[in-house]
């Protein structure tokens, strides 16, 4: 029998399949749970709610999405009672939450992130990678600030904690290896890549409309960097990690997991589909995948692709 469940730093997912932070609609995120994913990851929540940058803020290219959303969230208070209701649905379901937290001081870090513990989340991520929001980049842009962030709020937390890291920073393997030895359980790499922008050329005008024009691309060119960041992170370190990048069929997913994944997000191919069948064909053609090559269980599978080389 194929067994498609992984042990995500002592959490049980029914499948490697995440839905990546991004989504603030509990509608969609209740069809990706009934459409069989193994955990959905909230919007990143900041302690205050807020506005993020006007409208339009993602732009749809043709290798992915650029976006500059800006954090928009109702902050941690409002949202309680919206992450209850998740939790409920998503245990009833069998299906695990990981709150994504953002904050501008580590002190608002440890607060949601404890809150987000108390409201049921199974997993906290620590969203240190927004590319548009300056604090919360500079947070996860050198292995001092990343380990000073993860001791203080991993000591306040029962659960796993995952960090998500940006795909671009130039101290990449030392941050993630900082960010594991202050306590971290799991990497969660990566978030969208920056600067991306995009022109209307009838217009004459820069598309997205934040600050400086600029934004995070996501969606089809980001895999083959976001793979190379788990090949090299798994190489490194053997921690667990959820990757994510570009996703967007089961061939992704495998080749993620052959480069040493535990778990697979994906968010800009279910956004530019618009509807969550995605997850059904990808849970169907893992498991076609793994009886023909006679894998038993994805751990299996993890980090294959390095293994056959040495
Ligand atoms: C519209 C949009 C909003 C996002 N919001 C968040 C967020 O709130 N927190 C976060 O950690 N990542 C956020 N991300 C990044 C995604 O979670 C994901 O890591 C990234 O887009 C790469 O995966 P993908 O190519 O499958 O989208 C967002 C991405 C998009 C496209």
């Amino acid at each position: 029998m194929t067994d498609l469940s992984v042990d995500l730093a002592g959490v049980r997912l029914e499948n490697p399949l995440i839905i990546a932070s991004g989504i603030l609609s509990q509608h969609l995120l209740r069809r990706c749970i009934d459409a069989g994913v193994g955990a959905v990851t909230t919007k990143s929540i900041t302690p205050k709610p807020m506005e993020g940058h006007p409208p339009p803020s993602i732009i749809d290219v043709d290798v992915g999405l650029i976006n500059a959303v800006g954090l928009r969230n109702p902050g941690i208070e409002a949202f309680e009672d919206e992450m209850r209701r998740l939790v409920e649905y998503a245990h009833g379901r069998g299906v695990k939450v990981i709150g994504s937290v953002a904050a501008p001081s580590i002190d608002g870090y440890v607060e949601v992130a404890g809150r987000m513990e108390d409201y049921g989340a199974d997993i906290v991520e620590l969203n240190v990678s927004c590319p548009t929001i300056e604090e919360v980049h500079s947070m996860g842009s050198s292995p001092k600030t990343v380990g000073r962030l993860v001791g203080e709020v991993d000591g306040a937390l029962c659960i796993p904690l995952s960090v998500k890291l940006s795909p671009e920073l130039r101290e990449f393997t030392d941050i993630a290896e900082e960010a594991i030895s202050s306590g971290a359980d799991i990497l969660s790499l990566v978030n969208t890549i920056s600067p991306a922008t995009s022109i209307d050329i009838w217009r004459g005008e820069i598309r997205l409309r934040c600050p400086g024009g600029v934004g995070g691309l996501s969606g089809k060119a980001l895999k083959p960097i976001a793979l190379a960041r788990v090949l090299m992170t798994y190489r490194e370190m053997e921690a667990p990690i959820i990757a994510s990048g570009g996703v967007s069929s089961w061939e992704d997913v495998v080749e993620m997991i052959y480069a040493g994944a535990t778990a697979v997000s994906f968010l800009t191919a279910l956004l530019k589909r618009g509807e969550p069948t995605m997850i059904g064909e990808m849970l169907r053609g893992l498991r076609n995948f793994m009886e023909r090559l006679g894998f038993g269980k994805v751990e299996e599978m993890r980090g294959y692709a390095l293994r056959k080389r040495s």
